[in-house]
Formats: C-alpha cells, sequence, structure tokens
C-alpha cells in the first residue's frame, strides 16, 4: 500500500491488488483513490504473502469502476495481470479470444492482455516447459501492439512476479532476499536504493533472489543498475499540508541543486553529460524545442534567452504536434527535450522522430532511470527531486534554469559570448534561489486575494516576451487546481480580439516587464493595463520591486525582487503558482490529484 500511495501520482481513479497465497490468488479492487482500497482492506484483508502486484490506474478503456480496476484475472483465476499503457490491437486479439470461448468481465484492454497470456501460459505448461510464465510472457508480448507494462503472477509460480515493458516505464529495485517492480522507483525507495533501467521491448523475471532479463524473444538482455540519490524523506510532504504546497517551497533548492557544479570558480560552464561532439554543437544552425504542458512553457520561456544568446533560431513545439506535420528537422538541428518525467509518450515519440532525421537529442529531464534520456544523445537533469504533485512547478522552475545553462553553454562554445557576460549571468542565476525565497517568505498577500477570490468564474493572465509563458503556465495552473476557466494571452494580443471578454468584475492578472528591461515593453504593459481596467477589470498585477508606476491602475499589486528580464520567469511564476494552489484548497479540492490528470502521460 505504501508502494501504490506513491505511485498513486500517475493515476487515481481506481486501484487494486493481488497476492499469492497457498490457497490460490487473492485479490481486491476498488474504484476511486486508493483510499477506498486500503479501507476495502481492512473491512476483508488480504491473507499474509510474500508474491504481489498493486496498480493505480488512470482509464483509458472503459469507466473508472471496480470491475475495470486491475488486476484483472484469467487461466480460470489463477493468473493476475496488471498493466499500464494502451493495447492498440486490443479488438483485434479480444474478437479471437472471443470466438475460442474467452469470457470478458470488463471493458479494459488489460483483460484482453491477461486472456492472451493465460492462453498461452496453458499451451506452455500443457507442452512440458519448465518457465512457462516467463515464455507466455514473451511470447505474449510480440502479439501486442502499442505500450505496455505488463505484469503477472500466476498461482502456480510462488515467489515468481513477471513483466515486460514497450514504450512504457518500468524499473526493478534490487533488495537484499526480495527484489521489486515499479512504474518508478518511488515505488520501492523505501526498501532499496538500488535500481536497474530496463530498455525498450524487455521481459523481466524477479524472485526474491534472482533478476533474469531477456528480450521479447528470450535472448538475455541487461539492464543498466543506477543508484537513487534521493531518499524516501524526499517524497513526502515534509510538514506541509500537501505535496504541492511543499513542492512550491522547494523551489529555491530546485534552482539551486540544478545549477550546482555546473560551472568553474571563473564562470565557464562545464556540462560534462553534454556529450555530443563540439563540433556538431557549433554546426547546429536550429534548436527545436519539443515539450508539452508546462514543460513546453518553460521551452517558451528558454527560447528567449536561448536566441538572444546564442543568436541560434529556436522553435518550441508541443511535442504531439511536432511528429505529426513533416518538420523540417536534420543533421544540423539540435532537439531539445523538456520533461519532467521522462516518460511523456507524446515527447518520446517525438524524439524517435527526430532522431530518426538525424537531429542530435538532448534532454532536460527530472527522473533519473527514465525513457526520454535513455533514448536521447544526451542528458541535462534538473535536480528539483521527485516531483509528487501531478500538477508542475518546481520541476518548471529547474527546467528553465537546465535550459538557461544549456543556451549559455552554447553561446560559450560557438562564441556569442564573452567569458565575463556568461559568468555574469552565471551569478545572476547564482541569485535566484535567494530571491525565490524571498517571495515564498512573504506570500501571506497572494495566498488572502486567492482565498477571497474562491468563488471567480475565470481569470485572464495577461504578459509579454518571457512574461507571456508565464502567464500560460500561471493560467494553467489555475485550471488545473482549481477547475477555474482561465486563459494566457500575449498582453499585445489583447486589441486583437481578447479584450472583448472584459467585463466589469472581470479579474486580469497581469505580469508585468521590468521597467529597466527592454525597449518600451514595460510602458507597452503597463497602456494594457489602463486599456482593461477602463473596460471594467479587476487588475491583479506582478511587478518588479520599486515599480511603483503600476500601483495607480492596479486592485492588487505584488512585488518580485529586481532581476534581470530574461530571469524574471523564475521570480514572476511564484506568486502565480501560490496563488492557484490556495485558490484550490480553499475551495477544498485535492491540489495533489486534481480530477481526471494523471502525472506521467505514458498513453498518446
Ligand atoms: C502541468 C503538468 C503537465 C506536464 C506535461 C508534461 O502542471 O504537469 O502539463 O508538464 O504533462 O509532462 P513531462 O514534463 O513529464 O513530460
Amino acid at each position: 500500500m505504501e508502494g501504490l500511495r506513491r505511485l498513486e501520482y500517475r493515476g487515481y481513479d481506481s486501484a487494486g491488488v493481488a497476492v499469492l497465497t497457498p490457497n490460490g490468488i487473492a485479490s481486491r479492487k476498488k474504484s476511486g483513490k486508493l483510499s477506498n482500497l486500503v479501507a476495502e482492506l481492512e473491512a476483508s484483508p488480504l491473507p499474509a504473502s510474500m508474491t504481489g502486484i498493486g496498480h493505480t490506474r488512470w482509464a483509458t478503456h472503459g469507466a473508472p469502476n471496480d470491475t475495470n480496476a486491475h488486476p484483472h484475472l484469467a487461466d480460470n483465476g489463477k493468473l493476475a495481470v496488471i498493466h499500464n499503457g494502451i493495447i492498440e490491437n486490443f479488438a483485434e486479439l479480444k474478437a479471437a479470444l472471443l470466438e475460442q470461448g474467452e469470457t470478458f468481465l470488463s471493458e479494459t484492454d488489460t483483460e484482453v492482455a491477461a486472456a492472451l497470456l493465460g492462453g498461452i501460459y496453458r499451451e506452455l505448461t500443457a507442452a512440458g516447459d519448465p518457465d512457462p510464465l516467463t515464455n507466455a510472457m514473451r511470447k505474449a508480448s510480440q502479439q501486442l501492439e502499442g505500450a505496455f507494462t505488463l505484469l503477472a503472477v500466476h498461482q502456480d509460480s510462488p515467489g515468481v512476479v513477471v513483466a515486460a515493458r514497450r514504450n512504457s516505464p518500468l524499473v526493478v529495485g534490487l533488495g537484499d532476499g526480495e527484489n521489486f517492480l515499479g512504474s518508478d522507483v518511488s515505488g520501492f525507495i523505501d526498501f532499496t536504493r538500488r535500481a536497474v533501467e530496463l530498455g525498450q521491448d524487455q521481459v523481466v523475471t524477479i524472485t526474491p533472489d534472482e533478476v533474469v532479463i531477456t528480450d521479447f524473444f528470450g535472448a538475455p538482455a541487461e539492464g543498466k543498475e543506477f543508484h537513487v540519490d534521493w531518499d524516501a524523506a524526499a517524497a513526502e510532504k515534509g510538514g506541509y499540508p500537501s505535496f504541492m504546497e511543499k513542492e512550491i517551497n522547494d523551489q529555491p533548492d530546485a534552482v539551486g541543486q540544478t545549477l550546482l557544479g555546473r560551472s568553474d570558480a571563473q564562470g565557464r560552464l562545464i556540462l560534462d553529460e553534454l556529450r555530443i561532439d563540439e563540433a556538431i554543437l557549433r554546426s547546429v544552425d536550429k534548436i527545436v524545442v519539443l515539450a508539452c504542458g508546462t514543460s513546453a512553457y518553460a521551452g517558451q520561456v528558454a527560447k528567449y534567452a536561448i536566441e538572444h544568446w546564442c543568436r541560434i533560431p529556436t522553435e518550441v513545439e508541443l511535442s504531439h504536434e511536432f511528429r505529426y506535420r513533416d518538420p523540417i528537422v536534420n543533421e544540423k538541428t539540435l532537439v531539445v527535450a523538456i520533461s519532467q518525467s521522462g516518460e511523456t509518450m507524446d515527447t518520446l515519440m517525438a524524439v524517435r522522430y527526430a532522431r530518426e532525421q538525424g537531429a542530435k537529442v538532448v534532454a532536460i529531464c527530472n527522473t533519473n532511470g527514465s525513457t526520454i534520456p535513455r533514448e536521447s544523445d544526451a542528458v541535462l537533469y534538473t535536480h528539483a527531486g521527485p516531483e509528487i504533485a501531478v500538477a508542475s512547478t518546481k520541476a518548471f522552475l529547474a527546467q528553465i534554469t537546465a535550459a538557461y545553462l544549456l543556451g549559455l553553454y552554447l553561446a560559450q562554445l560557438r562564441g556569442n559570448k564573452y567569458g565575463d557576460e556568461i559568468a555574469d549571468v552565471l551569478a545572476d542565476l547564482a541569485e535566484m534561489p535567494a530571491k525565490i525565497q524571498n517571495i515564498l517568505d512573504n506570500a501571506d498577500k497572494v495566498k488572502k486575494l486567492a482565498r477571497d477570490m474562491a468563488d471567480a468564474k475565470s481569470v485572464l493572465f495577461l504578459g509579454r516576451h518571457v512574461g507571456f509563458p508565464v502567464a500560460m503556465e500561471g493560467a494553467l495552473k489555475l485550471k488545473e487546481l482549481a477547475y477555474i476557466h482561465a486563459e494566457g494571452f500575449a498582453a499585445g494580443e489583447l486589441k486583437h480580439g481578447p479584450i472583448a471578454l472584459i467585463e466589469d468584475g472581470q479579474p486580469v492578472v497581469v505580469v508585468v516587464p521590468s521597467p529597466n528591461g527592454r525597449d518600451s515593453l514595460h510602458a507597452k504593459v503597463v497602456s494594457n493595463i489602463q486599456e482593461i481596467r477602463a473596460r471594467g477589470a479587476v487588475t491583479i498585477v506582478i511587478a518588479e520591486e520599486g515599480d511603483t508606476s503600476v500601483e495607480a491602475y492596479a486592485e492588487h499589486v505584488f512585488y518580485v525582487p529586481k532581476t534581470p528580464t530574461l530571469l524574471a520567469p523564475l521570480l514572476t511564476t511564484v506568486p502565480l503558482q501560490i496563488f492557484a494552489c490556495e485558490l484550490a484548497s480553499a475551495k477544498g479540492y485535492d491540489v495533489d490529484q486534481p480530477r481526471n490528470l494523471a502525472k506521467s502521460v505514458t498513453v498518446e
């Protein structure tokens, strides 16, 4: 249950377990959050067991009810299976199995995989196969298409769990006289820090003393062992009421850790991880940033800095749009794939596509042992620590930080910037953790406003330049956490349409650029505030300390410390996160597990 609790952030519409007992498989499953399963187990405890599987679900096929919850049983209740992903050919397989007389209780693709596995298991047993469970898993996997991590236990194989993975995450935890499998290491972090990454299309069989990895055809394979460098406490709330609040408060550290050890005393960047031939990096003529959701907003922020520092044209594209539109990428394109989880299927597929076209891919990722870094040419890890709350906060700031380091590194390598210019930016970046802390220490005013606005029906967010993606991120947080309609707009776009939305009392959050920043951006955004205020908007302004010019036009002003324009998103985002979190909490919502979402979107 503890392992499932740690993995619950990946999906939380139903949960279930199955354990092997001397009298066969015992299973319980329940729709809703894990707490429902816990209550069920208290009411109807399972027998003691040394081997079992458990699952939290994010529904793809069939509603999140008790029947569709995993595990699914097959082979007359002797085999139990859990599954992440989508089996794309499940309809054909189901039709064939129905013809053979199989019956199904649920609407899931998983039950089809279980039935397929059960049928093969029976055939292999009849033929005297010495390891029918492992071999059935290999054979079944050969027939399945799509994305899957499948785990199975069989009543006649005590002490054995068999798993297969394609396009969906699975890691092994190596214990002492015990071994584990998990979608990520948090599932077994209480027991071991030794973990093994599995490759694509592999089958693994674990017993208390052994871990055997092969491909789908039985050829021996090796996983890559790694050490989990955070402990269980990092995946706990640490005294905060929610992971979301903890993670917002972790941000000074997330940025600090991401900067740590990546430059020398002279302010030169050392990115040892970037194992791509320097000649190739010098010849890059285009950068394409690929990501989804919040990670894509981090990419949009980074674009401003990378283009400014490196003079390399930089595009930011949603991974799922990129790969279906015949994009122009080649050997001279550097793709930067940003993903907290390292498992987002859309981004993984886009990475594969870009590499097929000859592009080099650098991943910016927070999760060690995940798939996207493994399939990229190089990886810059963000060291934000585990992000458990489903909506992303600290990973966003860490992604921006890592992307800035990458941009500065390219500028250094290609000679776009003098050493002292780079050292200056690094010195500014080094001050960011303390400045973020300053915002966190003075958050009461934002929190009060959020509580006062709990009944808002719609909130608009405006920003310009780097403030534009910040505005979109602020809106996304409010949608996700508080289920309030929210949109982020480029302030300059206002007159081209969105201003029609402004009516009396419409709250609008405006991210104002520094008055010391570029050209006349500040003045333009201040004019925008006046324009919407004249039409009845309630203006909530995020501005730089000392910028009193906004006060005359704002109902509410929140100040963030002075900082160079390009680095401002590391600060201006923070009050917007606090606002969304506090407002959602005031409405009584679960800020860690908002409705309908899952943290790692491992289906397309
Ligand atoms: C928003 C959020 C999502 C993720 C997106 C990408 O709060 O968490 O929009 O940013 O699903 O996920 P990763 O970064 O894991 O690829």
